[in-house]
């Protein structure tokens, strides 16, 4: 049998039944495929069911409240993601008539869809011929052929997407590239890869000349940056002192609270003499306790936040981006995942 034709006889034995999977609809393959683009099958399951519960259509997603959905996307990170696909939604809404686009042409036009999702989109939905590239498709690829060309190099990418356009069964291109993306991730593993029971063991080169665990290579990428955050926490009759972030920084429109970033750890007697924390809480205030340093990654950043519980007899001067939020207010807004886990934790909450 073909590669492909071994691929699909595999999928239909062990595949997973997922909800996205039951569907052609262009718009609900979307929701399924950004999600999935941000955490594993497992966990972006509940994500799935509480957007195509809440929002069935584009035109519900569309007429959404920029909050409530990043409240409902809290926990997957990258909110930008969130935000273009609102974006995106009011877009099909506008030019498209309210009808989600199925062709990869079209798709590929839209903010925040790429070259995978445009070719997930459309072979799922109208089993359109293009090839999916991710991951799991990479490193089948790279091991089956034993190709060592970097997976994220230039030459990388155009080898491994021609072989994949090459390997695609056209008449079967939904089915074709859901089976590649599920043989990567149940069988094909990154690590302890089950090649002892797998259907394509004599013809894969890696196998045969033993460099599974070599393949596939992957250029190192650059360096992180390393951030360091200094939050100030304060409680009080008026509620919880936090702050709306704005524009050309991670987080944007998510809450957290009033943020003293310096280039190392700071100790809590420093903080409190800092001119820009004086300015604002003055310089009489108590510092209850301190928490952390917690580290948090994200792509291409490495944050070290440390919580500073203050108590102070004056009120401090606000700036115009904070505001004063009682507790049971807290679940209507979003927060990055670090200051949700700090809050679960200051007011006992439960995650629900
Ligand atoms: N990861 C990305 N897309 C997927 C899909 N359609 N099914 C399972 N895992 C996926």
């Amino acid at each position: 049998m073909e590669f492909g034709q071994e691929i699909i006889a595999w999928y239909h034995q062990h595949k997973r039944s997922l909800p996205w999977r039951e569907t052609n609809d262009p718009y609900l393959i979307w929701l399924s495929e950004i999600i999935l683009q941000q955490t594993r099958v497992d966990q972006g399951l509940p994500y799935y069911y509480r957007f195509s519960e809440h929002y069935p259509t584009v035109a519900d997603f569309a007429a959404a409240d920029e909050g409530e959905i990043l409240k409902d996307w809290q926990g997957l990170g990258y909110y930008s993601r969130a935000r273009n696909m609102h974006h995106t939604a009011k877009l099909v809404m506008d030019k498209h008539q309210g009808r989600f686009p199925k062709s990869y042409a079209e798709l590929i036009q839209l903010k925040g869809i790429g070259e995978y999702t445009a070719a997930a989109i459309s072979s799922f939905s109208q089993n359109e011929a293009k090839a999916v590239l991710d991951g799991n498709v990479f490193r089948l690829l790279s091991r089956f052929f034993g190709f060592d060309t970097p997976i994220n190099s230039t030459a990388g990418k155009k080898l491994f997407s021609d072989l994949a356009n090459q390997l695609l069964i056209p008449e079967h291109a939904g089915l074709y590239n859901q089976a590649v993306m599920e043989f990567g991730a149940l069988h094909c593993k990154p690590k302890n890869p089950l090649c002892e029971t797998c259907p394509l063991q004599t013809a894969c080169v890696a196998y045969q000349t033993n460099r599974i665990a070599e393949l596939p290579v992957k250029l190192k990428t650059l360096k992180v940056r390393e951030r360091f955050f200094n939050y100030v926490v304060l409680y009080t009759d008026s509620g919880l002192l936090m702050k709306k972030r704005g524009p050309n920084d991670i987080w944007q429109n998510l809450y957290d609270f009033p943020l003293f970033e310096t280039s190392a750890l700071l100790g809590p007697g420093e903080l409190v003499q800092d001119s820009g924390f004086v300015k604002h809480f003055g310089s009489t205030v108590t510092v209850k306790n301190m928490q952390g340093p917690v580290k948090h990654l994200l792509s291409h950043q490495r944050l070290w936040a440390q919580f500073i519980v203050i108590e102070s007899a004056v009120k401090p001067a606000l700036d115009q981006d904070w505001i004063w939020v009682q507790a049971e207010d807290l679940k209507n807004l979003a927060q990055p995942k670090l200051i949700f886990e700090f809050l679960i934790n200051f007011f006992k909450l439960n995650r629900n």
